[in-house]
């Protein structure tokens, strides 16, 4: 037994020694928005944040997270009402089959916590890691773009951002 908190809700799960993070989260939890790619932390579809820093949530083991802070998608916002990260990705259109958008929403979270204004060579090395297959890298560094001139201004995000404009 481990007790897990994640999105500021303690959670007491069965995990064996091994068992990754990423299958509590989806089997026990139903938190399925983190998604399972290559499970060799090549992919980042499986992207958490833990204690402020993007996790490759299929390698992690869920039991050396106990009292640590950790956060998936669904702690950002809901359909309903989706964070300002969340509208930023919504805004610019970032995904077109999503199945990376999750993993690439919380590593731009993850991002965002540390540097609130990154500059465009920051963004590019930190998202670096998650991969896209269906090739929406520049609406996905806009949408990272958008919230961050979104906090800038005061938690504005519907406005367009100058790199969208000129690049779509
Ligand atoms: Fe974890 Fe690919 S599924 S990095």
């Amino acid at each position: 037994m481990v007790d897990l908190r994640i999105n500021g809700k303690t959670h007491r799960v069965e995990a064996e020694p091994g068992t990754p993070l990423l299958y509590v989260l989806r089997d026990e939890l139903q938190l399925n928005g983190a998604k399972f790619g290559c499970g060799l932390g090549q992919c980042g579809a499986c992207t958490v944040v833990v204690d402020g820093a993007p996790v490759f949530s299929c390698l992690m083991p869920a039991s050396l997270l106990a009292g640590r802070d950790i956060v998936t998608v669904e702690g950002l916002g809901s359909p309903e009402a989706p964070g300002p990260l969340q509208q930023a990705f919504i805004d610019e259109q970032a995904a077109q089959c999503g199945y990376c958008i999750a993993g690439m929403v919380m590593r731009a979270h993850a991002l965002l916590l540390k540097t609130p204004s990154p500059t465009e060579a920051q963004i590019r090395e930190h998202m670096d890691a998650n991969l896209c297959r269906c090739g929406t890298h520049m609406r996905i560094l806009a949408a990272v773009r958008r919230a961050a001139l979104g906090a800038k201004a005061g938690g504005r995000t519907a406005e367009a951002s100058p790199a969208r404009q000129g690049a779509l």
